[in-house]
């Protein structure tokens, strides 16, 4: 059982919880391989897809998830509502409750945004992005990609390369992964990496070749260039010598480095199309095995009780 009826973050997730929600959507995964991929799951349940910031991955992912899953389903995006004419996060998500709806998904530019929410509704909160803070369906579908491959997470090395400072994947996947026990490398420029990062748990690394022998699993984060300040990095063309992802730099891996990026990727910034698109690449299968957490995710908070057919 999940101890909580919202998913904010995996910050103090145990690991029974993190095994329970990946051993679920490995379930679903199969579903989605089915002709007919839908099951009265969350039949009568109302979900809110309740998006503040731009999204293609997350926003589809959701929405497929609980279609999958037979609910009923309203899209909200920021720009044609209300929030435009001065309406507070609370007051939007208030009015909808009152609507009567079950479960809220949120995207939203502030952290800690979904926490707020958590405490004036009564609906299930899953935090789909709070701004540099957490992104936990992100982390555990790479969990559940790196797990399917690997076959366990406990005693794998798995770096985050890059543009650390600004990444709520990056923070996700560092309270996810030490919690199942893998090794963590966090590798980039210091400019990207925040202070006291080694408290987490993780190692930190400044020179891309260092750790390229080393490493059982690459996630390559996007850089977050609307985000950042002036002046973090000399330039692109600087960024992509010293940290972008090559064939040639790959090359000196003793063994295949699988290839893992959360989208929407920068090619030929923090990584190159040759890599993005190589037979170690699992981008694509990241994103298929979203829709599986994701249902995972919105079955257990909502009770999760019903058997899964
Ligand atoms: N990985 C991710 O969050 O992508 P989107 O911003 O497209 O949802």
């Amino acid at each position: 059982m999940l101890r909580s009826r919202h998913l904010l973050g995996l910050d103090g997730m145990q690991p029974g919880e993190i095994t329970l929600l990946l051993d679920t959507a490995r379930t679903f995964r199969e579903i989605l391989e089915r002709p007919i991929k839908r099951v009265p799951t969350l039949q009568g349940k109302t979900v809110v897809n309740l998006f503040f910031e731009p999204s293609t991955r997350t926003r589809i992912s959701f929405e497929l998830a609980e279609k999958r899953m037979s609910a009923d389903i309203v899209n909200f995006s920021a720009s044609t509502s209300s929030v435009k004419k001065g309406e507070s996060l609370i007051d939007t998500v208030k009015n909808i409750e009152a609507m009567k709806i079950n479960m809220v998904v949120v995207r939203h530019s502030s952290p800690g945004a979904a926490h707020l929410l958590s405490k004036v509704i009564d609906a299930n909160i899953i935090n789909a992005g709070d701004g540099g803070h957490e992104h936990p369906t992100q982390a555990l579908l790479d969990m559940m990609t790196i797990r399917e491959k690997f076959g366990k997470l406990d005693g794998l090395t798995v770096a985050l390369v890059g543009d650390i400072s600004h990444s709520r994947v990056a923070l996700s996947n560092i309270y996810g992964l030490t919690t199942m026990g893998a090794r963590v490398l966090v590798c980039g420029p210091s400019t990207l990496i925040p202070r006291h990062i080694e408290r987490l748990g993780v190692e930190v690394y400044h020179n891309i070749d260092d750790i390229i022998p080393r490493v059982d699993v690459m996630n390559i984060l996007r850089l977050q260039l609307e985000r950042q300040e002036s002046g973090l990095f000399p330039s692109l063309r600087e960024y992509h010598n010293y940290f972008g992802i090559t064939p040639e730099r790959l090359e000196k891996a003793e063994k295949p480095i699988m290839i893992m990026h959360p989208g929407p990727m920068n090619r030929g910034l923090e990584i190159s199309s040759h890599v993005a698109d190589s037979e170690h690449s699992v981008i694509l299968e990241q994103v298929t095995n979203g829709i599986a957490l994701r249902m995972a995710v919105l079955y257990l908070l909502s009770g999760g009780q019903s058997e899964i057919q």
